[in-house]
């Protein structure tokens, strides 16, 4: 329900880059057609491009490829855009930018009376994220007696643990921790929060939700694009930084968490610091039997051919980094000690899907075995599809009428589309919305970055050591055929899925 929100500035650093034209601009615009914005609030683009504020307009609403009006009048959008303004900058963190910044702010609110409550977006380059909030520090816009200010940090958080403590401090000596929002958007997806629900708002899954009964738990994102134009950032990160160090053990942290003693901020986080500090150490020795880092070469995908990812544009020829990473670890807690949880993505796979997958153990017996072979290996799972087709399925054997005691695979789905008819918020907009209203929940703390990273240092440092192979996998596959072999000795194997949740006819192996 839309609500009152105090009147407030949003700054966007790097206004002019990809992510405000196709994420945070529409998204600010959705806050607006649903009433969630104050009648006192702007949106302030700052970057260094030269933009008048007609210009900025036009460039991240009327000439937007990824704006989209929906149901609004011209009229609304226009009206929307009235609400954008620009600041450019000759570099981010520079004296006299942040100066100029400042006094715009202060005629903003001359002029329109959005008071001085601010939200600073840094959608810069991550060498900015230390200095930035320095520089706005400098200019009294962290703490000014007026209002509040907070600011969002985007992704990604640090390039390992060092420099994700380091980053935290920096930060931290600028603005109080509970003005810093780390944004994660899987966070923001509605299906991730749902987790916490189907696990926690019902009596019946918690009881078998944990060694005794759970056999293995796997988490799949999958894409089906490969790197494109993104070859000079992506060779940096990898899958590893880009998707598994956040996004992955962020789904985890949900899907395996303790039950936090309240639906709040600080119980909510302090749950997810103990899930990752739960997490056994993978050692350098050990990451060649439990992680499988593989590069895609040429194939073709749902959306085409695709060139190797040492052709894309930005990538060294010789390229060692990852764009398909599957591994194996264990939380070594009371709940989950001895279960294996595996974690797979990559780029160039059959399928654009994020899903869970708890496959539950065999009933102790197999009593029906001499009628079916199914009734060998009956896996009894839930599948929870957070994206696309976002639902859940539980399956389970079922007898096939007639003689004997055969048993088949069934299951009961549940479909999100039908739990609303309105628009399910896109990821950006309910993490905007909750950082204007001052919710933090649904961003990562700096404690549990820090701990993410912990876990994933040892797995970098191999790597980088080329203490492990680098597999290829042909673009369009579900990658490498190493990677099924994590599975050894648990069974069940990777679920490769199809486009609908609840579709058996194409469950293929690789
Ligand atoms: C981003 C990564 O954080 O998440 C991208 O940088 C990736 O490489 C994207 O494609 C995936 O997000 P989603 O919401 O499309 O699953």
């Amino acid at each position: 329900m839309p609500n009152s929100l105090d009147p407030h500035v949003l700054v966007i650093f790097g206004a002019s880059g990809d992510l405000a034209q196709r994420k945070l601009v529409p998204a600010v615009f959705d806050l607006f057609r649903g009433g969630y914005l104050p009648k006192n609030f702007a949106l302030l683009g700052a970057s260094r491009t030269d933009f008048t504020d007609a210009g900025f307009r036009d460039k991240v609403v009327f000439n937007n490829e990824h704006f989209d009006k929906k149901d609004a009048t011209d009229e609304d959008v226009k009206a929307f855009a009235k609400k954008l303004f620009y600041q450019d900058l000759a570099t981010y963190d520079g004296e006299k930018d942040i100066n100029n910044l400042s006094k715009r702010l202060k005629k903003l609110d001359k002029d329109l009376g959005v008071g001085q409550n601010y939200i600073f977006y840094l959608s810069t380059p991550p060498k900015l994220y230390s200095t930035i909030p320095g520089a706005l520090a400098k200019a009294g816009l962290n703490d000014n007696k007026n209002g509040w200010a907070r600011i969002i940090v985007e992704k990604p958080f640090g390039y390992d643990e060092a420099s994700a403590i380091k980053l935290n401090q920096d930060i931290q000596s600028n603005f109080p921790e509970n003005s810093i929002y780390r944004i994660d958007h899987y966070l923001g997806k509605e299906t991730v929060q749902n987790l916490l629900v189907t696990r926690f708002a019902n009596g019946f899954f918690e009881p078998l939700w944990n060694r005794n009964y759970v056999q293995s738990v796997q988490i799949t994102a999958a894409e089906t694009v490969g790197v494109g134009s993104r070859g000079g950032y992506y060779d940096e990160s990898g899958a590893m930084r880009d998707m598994v160090q956040n996004h992955l053990l962020q789904v985890l942290a949900h899907v395996a968490m303790e039950p936090p003693i309240r639906a709040d901020a600080p119980s909510i986080r302090d749950e997810k610091l103990k899930l990752f500090k739960s997490l056994r150490p993978i050692t350098k020795k050990d990451v060649k039997n439990q992680v499988i880092r593989a590069q895609y070469t040429e194939g073709r995908t749902k959306t085409g051919d695709v060139v190797s990812y040492r052709d894309a544009p930005g990538v060294p020829d010789d390229s060692k980094t990852e764009t398909y990473v599957g591994m194996k670890f264990f939380i070594d807690n009371w709940r989950w000690a001895g279960v294996p949880f595996f974690v797979r993505t990559g780029k160039c796979l059959p399928l654009k899907l994020t899903e869970v997958v708890i496959t539950f153990k065999n009933p102790p017996q197999a009593l029906f075995s001499e009628y079916d072979d199914f009734a060998l290996s009956c896996d009894n799972q839930l599948i929870i599809r957070i994206q696309p087709d976002e639902g859940m399925a539980l399956e389970f054997g079922m007898k096939v009428p007639g003689e004997g005691f055969r048993v088949k695979n069934v299951d009961m789905d549940f479909f999100y589309r039908d739990l609303t008819k309105n628009d399910v918020p896109a990821a950006y907009t309910r993490l905007l919305l909750d950082c204007m209203k001052g919710e933090p929940t649904l961003y990562a703390r700096g404690d549990s970055v820090e701990a993410a990273w912990a876990f994933i240092d040892p797995i970098l440092e191999a790597w980088k050591n080329n203490e492990v192979p680098l597999y290829s996998y042909t673009a369009g596959t579900w990658g490498p055929l190493q990677s099924d072999a994590l599975w050894s000795g648990v069974g069940t194997g990777w679920r490769n899925p199809v486009d609908s949740l609840t579709d058996k006819k194409h469950y293929t192996k690789q």
